[in-house]
């Protein structure tokens, strides 16, 4: 067909098929919403890796496209092509088990093998999936060989010579950072490259691809500001600096129908903004399933997060009796530092009838959570864009944040939640305090959390963002 554009999204993870956090949910439903702007213009596609993970469920879907094998420096690897078509959108998974078939998406001593594999082996396949796009699209650091390679040793082969870049940075804290002796012998670079990936002395793959890139986007306007700013950059501000030209910030959006309290079979009750009395009963059977006072009263504030420093999670710490000296329940639900796990063991330990504390991280018992709970906590110290601010305001748990990078962009005091701006504990307990003392009229809490659970989280108007932003890289 004439004038059809192709896309393709290159990432590490994609919901429902495999997903630690928010870049999932944004491959998992971002092709579906420009698929749908534009389903006769657009063939847009997605690539990720068959991990070991992937429910037998969507095995059986999968279709085998092809079986190849794969030169990654001296290395000869297994490749196949496996998809699923999911509302017009194409989903390819590489299968490769020694690089894939592990219990864990990330943390192997090997990644950057594992993920230098996973770009060589999209780059080749592309003719062999019959699919050369207008755009390739690849997403944080797992993603960011593919568009080194195609900006270095594949800008004058044939057909890789026309294809554009867009490199998008969701989490600027993890940048593929490696030693030059691997140069050669892992990413299969060579020393024209060595400039392009060269910080600091040491291979970057997210400045690789930051230099590289046609166009550069993280996941809101304001972190599209911060990032220029040490504080934020995470080192990186002094290329990215030097780029701000082709910086683009674009908000997420969420998956509208996949988080709806209306339809949601995970949750105790269903319920929608007519009818938000009904969520109460979400909390009653959540306080009965985790063991404190059932009494829909109480208010509950809920945190489900990466339990990370830039998080915010040291406000809590300071906070933490401040906060319970209320009459409030606290739930947790997430993993991450050891000492912030044990921290909140021992709070869950000093106050049992009003903490709990889930360390694991667990979708359906998220969305437990967030329709059981009445204030949502997120007090981060940076946040690209954020999800979890969005998932609660849809089910109807109004949002408490420090403003900052995406949720500045989302959050507006009053109107939708509560904000407060200094780093400090005692700015995000006197917004905890004006949330609670909203709590108290219920007359009034019910309509203002109507107004959290109307607000348009859709990714209708970012997606079409996402468009013109093709239109202006082709
Ligand atoms: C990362 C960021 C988060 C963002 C998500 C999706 O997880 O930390 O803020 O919402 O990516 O872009």
């Amino acid at each position: 067909m004439a004038n059809v554009k192709k896309i393709l999204f290159v990432a590490s993870e994609a919901l429902p098929f495999a997903s630690t956090g928010g870049l999932g949910d944004v491959i998992g439903s971002l092709p579906l919403a420009l698929k749908r702007l534009q389903k006769e213009s657009l063939d847009i596609r997605v690539i990720i890796p068959l991990y070991k993970t992937l429910e037998p469920k969507y095995r059986e879907q999968m279709i085998k496209i092809c079986e190849t094998t794969i030169a990654l420096s001296w290395r000869n690897q297994y490749a196949a092509v496996y998809m699923i078509e999911r509302e017009g959108v194409k989903f390819y998974f590489i299968d490769n088990e020694h690089y894939f078939n592990r219990r864990f998406l990330y943390g192997s001593f090997d990644d950057g093998e594992r993920f230098a594999f996973f770009c060589k082996a999209v780059v080749e396949l592309l003719p062999k999936i019959d699919f050369i796009p207008d755009i390739l699209h690849a997403h944080d650091w797992q993603s960011a060989l593919t568009v080194i390679y195609l900006k270095g040793q594949y800008a004058n082969r044939g057909e890789y010579r026309n294809i554009k870049t867009v490199f998008t940075i969701h989490n600027i804290e993890y940048q593929g950072v490696y030693g030059f002796d691997i140069l050669g012998d892992i990413f299969d670079l060579t020393e024209n490259d060595r400039q392009t990936v060269d910080y600091n002395g040491a291979i970057n793959l997210m400045k690789g691809a930051i230099v590289s890139c046609d166009m550069l986007t993280t996941v809101s306007p304001t972190y599209a500001n911060e990032i220029l700013r040490q504080s934020f950059s995470a080192g990186l501000h002094n290329v990215l600096d030097l780029f701000k030209g082709k910086i683009r910030g674009i908000i997420n959006g969420i998956d509208m129908d996949y988080y709806n309290p209306k339809t949601d079979s995970e949750l105790f009750n269903n319920y929608d903004p007519k009818l938000v009395s009904m969520k109460k009963q979400n909390k009653i059977q959540l306080q009965k399933m985790l063991g404190l006072p059932e009494d829909p009263d109480i208010p509950m504030i809920a945190m489900i997060t990466r339990l990370a420093s830039h998080k915010g999670v040291d406000l809590i710490s300071h906070a933490a009796d401040e906060l319970l000296s209320n009459n409030i329940q606290f739930v947790l639900l997430g993993t991450g530092d050891f000492h912030y796990e044990a921290f909140f063991t021992q709070l869950k330990e000093h106050y049992p009838s009003k903490v709990s504390i889930l360390l694991m991280f667990n979708r359906d018992m998220s969305k437990k959570i967030y329709a059981a709970s009445d204030i949502f906590l997120m007090p981060s110290q940076s946040e690209p864009c954020g999800l979890s601010q969005m998932i609660a305001s849809r089910y109807g748990t109004v949002p408490v944040v420090r403003s900052v990078g995406g949720l500045h962009d989302t959050i507006h005091e009053g109107i939708n939640g509560f904000s407060f701006n200094e780093y400090e504990s005692s700015d995000m307990m006197a917004a905890v305090y004006r949330a609670l003392e909203k709590f108290k009229n219920k007359v009034v809490w019910n309509e203002f959390v109507k107004d959290v659970m109307n607000t348009d989280f859709s990714w209708d108007k970012s997606a079409k963002e996402y468009l013109s932003l093709y239109d202006e890289v082709t």
